[in-house]
């Protein structure tokens, strides 16, 4: 989720905030906007776009003169991407006016409340709603800001990073967190906020980076009170001093952005089943297949249409939806589908998988799709996207930006839903029972946790990527939900450190690739103890008895496979549905720790774009 800058202090706030905005730019957005105080009112410009944009906009339209000030760029959660939907947003009073990075997952009964109360909204967005909601307790509880947001956000389920002032009390800014980043940059008689500290590094090394369930009351000339949400207790906060330079922070320390991505899965996947995953009350809420459940339960099959690594998520989507909600699924590469006369009905559902929401195959795939009277579901990383407005319905992934042109977070996100769509359809046909479901919905709530836990191979998948990243060839091999993973470690080798590499499905190797095998030639299995792992075994010894280097990734304690294989990366056990999400995670590494000693340029791979968006 984008960025958020703010300045309270004795200099113009406008050029800090603006060049703040600048700064944050590398998160992706898709929407920039700022509000400042010039000392009797809030002058506020937002628009779709970018920050040059605004820029251009803002300097033409208001004043933009004043001390205090806010500014946000926006990566659309909930409202398409648009002038109105853009940040800042005013209270319905107009003398409150926020920014928000984050989710608010019980923003629509909230809203509900607030309108019985008579407040009105201009925007589609969950943070109009936070605003107005501080404002009603800031009204009925005739008390302070600062009071009114810390009772605001007991009321609030989700995320978030917030800045918020009131223009009637024009030296104090509030901000508070949880789950997004926040900063507080302590000048010299004045005070920044920000998503991270790309914007006032050049003015203060001294920052205090806010905790979860934490907010601060940032008063001019005075000092930070940091407080906990839950009961305004006071807080002594570490200040600490930064030594990072501009580009470490842009990559939130770390030396590339696919390596940031790649940590940022288990909030990622948090993200995107926030709301949506409620195991104490054993439900899945999809808008989107609530909305059109008569078509999913009456099609006749599912076709995937998809390229890349979301080809790859769309092969696991058919594992699971064919083991768990028994509908026939057949996957298509995009570019194939659209041009090779395919048989499509109406009783036909399609769901486009895309990270970008822009790739010109997969687009066309679903013109192609609709035009014959099929029903398009899409799961997009990016709100307002083509695709996402081309589909009939859909559910977004929360990863927020993709930066690395190597899809990582996309695909374990993209999964995530896809899972989600599939029990709850198991649910709906009674495929499953409603304890499978209820033990399916109680494992992948604790999928980000053994992520985490599986990210903790880092330093040992450096030493194998050591040892392996002159080979000229690999193989990787998977069975089952993992023949996909297969495939995808095989992609992302392939990508960023240009070494040719094969996923197969384990069993085929004796149809051929076998005869590869020899003691140059590094093999990758993924073995966990789910779904023929006995075979995968098997296969292992076949490899073993050629002379092959073999890399097992194992289920945690595995014992077998250690015996055989050169090298193991043991993950967390899980169902088999969800080793996907697990297995998936050293094969990132070793990737990313090979190409970064090849000296690839990672984040830029040769020949290759983020969003293919031309044929
Ligand atoms: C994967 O790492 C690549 N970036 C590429 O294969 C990508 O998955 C493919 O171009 C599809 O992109 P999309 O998900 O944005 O549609
Ligand atoms: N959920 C908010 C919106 O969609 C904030 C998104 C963000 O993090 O930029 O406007």
């Amino acid at each position: 989720m984008c960025g958020i800058v703010g300045y309270i202090g004795h200099r113009e706030a406008y050029p800090i905030i603006i060049k703040g905005l600048q700064r944050l730019e590398y998160r992706g957005y898709d929407s920039a906007g700022i509000a400042l105080y010039d000392g009797t009112d809030i002058k506020l410009s937002k628009t779709k776009g970018k920050v040059s944009d605004l820029k251009e906009r803002l300097e033409n339209e208001i004043s933009t003169n004043g001390t205090l000030g806010i500014g946000h760029t926006r990566w659309a959660t909930h409202g398409v991407p648009n002038d109105i939907n853009s940040h800042p947003h005013y209270s319905n009073s107009g003398d409150l006016v926020i920014i928000h990075n984050g989710i608010i997952e019980n923003y629509d009964a909230l809203k509900k409340e607030l309108i019985k109360r008579g407040y009105t909204f201009k925007s589609d967005t969950d943070t109009e709603v936070l605003v107005n909601l501080i404002e009603d307790v800031k009204k009925n509880e005739n008390t302070k800001l600062g009071k009114a947001v810390q009772i605001a956000l007991n009321q609030v389920v989700g995320a978030y990073a917030i800045a918020v002032f009131d223009k009637k009390k024009p030296n104090e800014i509030v901000v508070a967190k949880l789950g997004s980043p926040l900063a507080i940059g302590i000048g010299d008689d004045e005070f920044f906020i920000a998503s991270d500290a790309t914007p006032f590094i050049e003015f203060t090394k001294n920052a205090i980076y806010l905790e979860d369930e934490q907010m601060a009351i940032i008063r001019r000339h005075k000092e930070v009170k940091v407080r906990k949400i839950k009961n305004d207790a006071l807080v002594d906060p570490y200040v600490q001093e930064l030594q990072l330079n501009l580009e470490q922070i842009e990559k939130g320390g770390y030396e590339h952005f696919m390596l940031k991505e790649i940590y940022e899965q288990p909030q990622a996947i948090r993200d995107t089943f926030r709301g949506r995953l409620l195991s104490n009350e054993a439900l899945i809420k999809l808008a989107g297949i609530e909305d059109n459940m008569k078509k999913f339960l009456a099609a006749d099959r599912i076709i995937v249409v998809a390229c890349g690594t979301s080809w790859h998520a769309g092969l696991v989507a058919e594992y699971i939806f064919e083991d768990l909600a028994r509908i026939p699924v057949e996957v298509e590469y995009a570019s194939e589908f659209r041009y090779r006369n395919p048989v499509i009905t109406e009783k036909d559902v399609v769901i486009a998988i895309s990270q970008s929401g822009e790739t010109a195959d997969t687009l066309a795939a679903i013109k192609l799709a609709k035009s014959k009277g099929a029903f398009v579901f899409g799961v997009c990383n990016v709100v307002g996207s083509s695709i996402a407005r081309e589909t009939d319905a859909g559910a977004y992934t929360h990863a927020g930006p993709e930066i690395g042109v190597a899809s990582t977070k996309a695909f374990t996100t993209q999964i995530t839903v896809l899972t989600l769509i599939a029990l709850r359809l198991a649910r709906a046909k009674g495929t499953i029972s409603s304890s499978e479901f209820r033990h399916h919905l109680i494992e992948l709530e604790t999928i980000p946790n053994k992520v985490k836990e599986a990210l903790e191979s880092d330093g040992y998948v450096q030493t194998i990527a050591d040892i392996y990243k002159d080979a000229k060839n690999f193989l990787y091999l998977g069975r089952g939900y993992n023949f996909p993973v297969a495939l995808e470690g095989a992609l992302k080798l392939k990508e960023i450190s240009y070494i040719h590499a094969e996923g197969y499905p384990a069993a085929e190797m004796k149809h051929g690739p076998i005869a590869l095998i020899d003691e140059h030639m590094p093999v990758v299995v993924i073995a966990t103890k789910k779904g023929h792992y006995e075979k995968v075994v098997s296969n292992i010894q076949e490899i073993k008895s050629r002379k092959g280097k073999i890399i097992g990734i194992v289920t945690k304690g595995d014992e077998s496979v250690k015996e055989l294989a050169d090298h193991v990366i043991e993950v967390p056990e899980t169902i088999e549905c969800l080793t996907p999400l697990l297995t998936t995670i050293p094969l990132q590494l070793l990737s990313y720790h090979i190409a970064v000693m090849l000296g690839k340029n990672v984040d830029q791979p040769r020949n290759l774009a983020k969003s293919v968006t031309v044929e």
